[in-house]
C-alpha cells in the first residue's frame, strides 16, 4: 500500500537512493534537506535530478534547527519519518565537534517534536556502528555501557536515549537503525572507497591511516534500504535497536586488493598514522535483524564494489 514518509537528509547518498526506491515503489515523499556543506551541496542537489521530477515528490529545504518553518510546510497525514540527515563523519567531528550537537542532537529531538506535533507515530533513525566504539567484536545490541570515542558517535547514541524517551512518553514507535559503513552509488566523497576510486581514475594520492589491518563491516546501500522499509513496518514495539550491517569485516588492505583486481588500476597509497577516535574494527551481529525484521543482506563486498565503479565511472564521462 502507497505510504505518505518524510525523509530528513533526502539529498544526501543513502537518503536519494531511499527517495528513489520509495517514488519507485509509488509512495509519497517529502525530503528535508539543507544541502548543508560537509560537502559540495551540487553533489546534493544533483542526487536529487531523478526524484524531482516525480509528481510524489516534494522538497522542503531547511536546516532541520528550522523546525517552526518546516512544520508551517507540511500539510496532511504521514505514516514514518526516516531521520537521515545529521552532520556524518567520524574524522570531522574531531575537530568540528559543535555543529555535530547542533544538527545531530538539537536537530533529531526537533525532529521528534515535530512528529509528536503533526500526530507522526513511526519514527525511523539513522543511528551508527560508530557508538560500538572499541566494545569487544562482534556487536551486538543487547551490549549495555556503550563508550563511543568520537564526538559524531556520541551525538547518535544520545540521540538514541532521546528517542527512547519519547517512545516512553508519547504515542510514538522509535527504531533505531545502526548502519554499518554504507557503500553504493552516490556514495560520500570523505569515505575511504571514493578515495580509492579516485586514486585509481584520477591519480589522486590515497593516504591510508594507520597500516591498513582495520576492518570495516562494509554494507551495500541497497541492503541498508531493505532495513529501513522492514523498520517502516515494525511496531512490536515502541523502541527498538537494529544493527544492519552484512555481518562480515573486510580488513582495508582487501579492499584495496578488490579496487585494483577489478579495475586493473594502481593505487598511489601514502601510509599516515593512525587516527584516535576511529575503531580498529566494526562488525555487526546481525541476528537481531534476521530474526525479527527478516533481513538478509543480499550484495557481497566484490559485487557491491563492482556496482559502484560502474556508477563511479559513468559519473567520470
Ligand atoms: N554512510 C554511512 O556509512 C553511515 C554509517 C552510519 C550512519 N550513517 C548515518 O546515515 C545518515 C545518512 O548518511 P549519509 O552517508 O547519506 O550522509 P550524507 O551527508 O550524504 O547525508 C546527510 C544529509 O543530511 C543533510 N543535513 C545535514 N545536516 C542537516 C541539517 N542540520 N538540516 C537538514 N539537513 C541536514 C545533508 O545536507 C545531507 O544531504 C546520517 O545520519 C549518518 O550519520 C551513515
Amino acid at each position: 500500500m502507497s505510504k505518505r514518509i518524510i525523509v530528513t537528509g533526502g539529498a544526501g547518498f543513502i537518503g536519494s537512493n531511499l527517495c528513489d526506491y520509495l517514488l519507485k515503489n509509488k509512495h509519497e515523499v517529502v525530503c528535508i534537506d539543507s544541502f548543508d556543506d560537509y560537502y559540495e551541496p551540487s553533489i546534493k542537489r544533483n542526487n536529487l535530478t531523478k526524484a524531482l521530477t516525480s509528481s510524489n515528490f516534494s522538497l522542503i529545504e531547511s536546516d532541520i534547527k528550522e523546525i517552526g518553518f518546516i512544520s508551517d510546510h507540511l500539510h496532511g497525514n504521514f505514516d514514518a519519518i526516516i531521520h537521515l540527515a545529521a552532520k556524518a563523519g567520524v574524522r570531522y567531528s574531531l575537530k568540528h565537534p559543535v555543529g555535530y550537537q547542533e544538527s545531530n542532537v538539537v536537530g533529531t529531538k526537533n525532529i521528534l517534536d515535530l512528529a509528536v506535533k503533526k500526530n507522526i507515530k513511526q519514527f525511523v533513525f539513522a543511528s551508527s556502528s560508530s557508538i560500538y566504539g572499541n566494545t569487544p567484536a562482534p556487536f551486538k545490541e543487547t551490549f549495555q555501557d556503550l563508550k563511543p570515542i568520537s564526538p559524531y558517535a556520541q551525538t547518535k547514541l544520545f540521540s538514541e536515549k532521546t528517542g527512547k524517551e519519547f517512545s516512553e512518553k508519547y504515542e510514538l514507535n522509535f527504531v533505531s537503525l545502526r548502519f554499518f559503513s554504507v557503500y553504493g552509488p552516490r556514495l560520500r566523497q570523505d569515505l575511504v572507497m571514493n578515495k580509492i576510486a579516485a586514486s585509481i581514475y584520477k591519480n589522486e594520492r590515497l593516504k591510508i591511516f594507520g597500516d591498513g589491518s582495520t576492518s570495516r563491516d562494509y554494507t551495500y546501500v541497497d541492503d541498508i534500504i531493505s532495513g529501513i522499509m522492514k523498520a517502516i513496518d515494525y511496531k512490536e514495539s515502541k523502541f527498538e535497536t537494529f544493527n544492519l550491517g552484512n555481518g562480515n569485516p573486510i580488513k582495508l588492505t582487501e579492499i584495496l586488493s578488490i579496487f585494483e583486481e577489478e579495475t586493473k588500476g594502481k593505487i598511489n597509497i601514502e601510509f599516515v598514522d593512525s587516527i584516535k577516535g576511529e575503531s580498529d574494527i566494526t562488525w555487526a551481529d546481525n541476528n537481531k535483524a534476521k530474526t525479527i525484521l527478516g533481513l538478509n543482506p543480499k550484495t557481497d563486498i566484490r559485487n557491491g564494489i563492482k556496482n559502484y565503479l560502474e556508477w563511479y565511472k559513468n559519473k567520470l564521462k
